[in-house]
């Protein structure tokens, strides 16, 4: 073998490995593309949740510990009492602690961005959980439930209970009060997109009437913001109740759309006051629409414990119960792949943040009902699925209704 002829292997063997190092590289790319890379096994994972007010973000808190560490991963977790220079503060300090990767259900989806960014300039993965991260590249993953499946299913308990489809209100129009989620949550605007494309014809032909005269049937998807309740906040709901309550008079109210428990309770609260004569144990009946004693049929989101006494007393119609056993296992999933170097791929469409389309992933919520027919499930669902323990679920069923 001449030594020309040698040389030129030798050349052609490394650019081989170049190569193939090079192609190592782009299997091992990271799905979102925009992932850190030195994500490892035993590492810790910072989880940064809203706040601990709210029944479910403790059970999420607690999901995302344990399923993290099972798959032997360190946690360090971080509730930011519902604000959002907390919750910078919280995710600066997990960095700080060496997290490489942050799990953050955000109090304010854009207020969290400089944050995440920071967080990940210092080489953390970034995973929007549940709330998408607004206006930002610094997300790389998403994990949620399906949006306006909530709003989807809302309304079609409501447009079945009030006998729209065959022409409910059609005589004297059915009186509805509306209600849309946080002005900062990015998820609201899905939620009440689901439900307003299903009620919107019913404003149309005129079966339906809002009493604050605030939802025409002109008003859009994007004008939702002029019904969101700041927060989530059940005393901020109820004071808005109270305004359409006044409108109201003492005319019968057949429904309530409500996106979320606590501000149904804060909804209920302020039926109580304004109008003692309506009692739950006469739910609104189309075929006696002018009772005015009868009770609104009112839903709700997230199956908190006293969502679970309001529907088994009657006080409130459904809840959407999202599984959240479900979010933690993929967030752990999404995780433990990425520390393997795994390629990444959801079967669901990206998520737009404003600056990005984040790879995201989609599970499915529940109805809960008291009495389940098709699809819909039973209260006691929430300790089949972990929310909360039997003892718990026998003291919900006991407990008195809206106090
Ligand atoms: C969540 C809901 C929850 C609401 C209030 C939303 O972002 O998706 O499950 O009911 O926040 O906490």
């Amino acid at each position: 073998m001449n030594s020309k002829f040698l040389k030129k292997a030798t050349l052609a063997l490394t650019s081989l490995a170049m190569l193939s190092s090079l192609a190592a590289c782009a299997t091992t790319s990271r799905g979102g593309d925009s992932a850190a890379t030195n994500l490892q096994k035993g590492d810790l994972i910072g989880i940064s949740m809203p706040t601990k007010a709210d029944q479910r973000w403790n059970v999420d808190g607690a999901n995302l510990v344990r399923e993290l560490e099972d798959a032997g991963f360190k946690t360090k977790l971080a509730y930011a009492n519902n604000s959002p220079s907390q919750q910078s503060t919280d995710i600066n300090n997990l960095v700080s602690a060496g997290a490489k990767a942050v799990v953050v259900a955000s109090v304010d989806g854009t207020a969290v961005g400089p944050a995440v960014k920071q967080a990940k300039d210092g080489g953390a993965t970034v995973i929007a959980y549940d709330r998408l991260i607004m206006n930002t590249d610094a997300v790389d993953y998403y994990v949620t439930f399906d949006l306006e499946r909530t709003g989807i299913l809302e309304a079609q308990t409501i447009i079945k209970r009030l006998d729209l489809e065959n022409g409910g209100g059609k005589d004297t129009p059915y009186n509805i009060a509306l209600f849309a989620g946080s002005d900062d949550d990015n998820n609201a605007p899905y939620f009440f997109k689901g439900a307003w494309d299903l009620l919107k014809p019913y404003f149309e032909s005129g079966q339906l009437v809002d009493p604050s005269g605030i939802v025409t049937k002109d008003f859009k998807n994007e004008d939702w913001k002029k019904i969101s309740v700041h927060a989530w906040d059940q005393s901020q709901a109820q004071k808005q109740m109270d305004a359409i309550m006044t409108k109201l008079g003492d005319k019968p109210l057949a429904a309530v759309l409500s996106p979320y428990d606590a501000i149904s309770l804060g909804v209920m609260k302020s039926i109580k006051n304004a109008r003692p004569d309506m009692t739950p144990t006469i739910p609104f009946d189309s075929k006696n629409p002018t009772n005015k004693s009868a009770w609104p049929i009112i839903t709700g989101q997230d199956g908190m414990d006293i969502a679970i006494t309001n529907i088994h007393f009657g006080a409130q119609e459904q809840t959407v119960f999202k599984d959240i056993s479900k979010l933690s296992k993929q967030t752990t999933d999404l995780i433990e792949s990425i520390s393997k170097g795994e390629t990444l791929k959801s079967d669901n469409e990206p998520m737009n943040n404003g600056n990005k389309d984040v790879p995201t992933w989609l599970m499915q919520s529940d109805e809960l009902v008291k009495n389940p027919t098709g699809d819909q499930k039973g209260l006691d669902y929430v300790v089949e699925t972990g929310f909360i323990t039997e003892d718990q679920y026998q003291k919900d069923i006991k407990a008195p209704i809206i106090e």
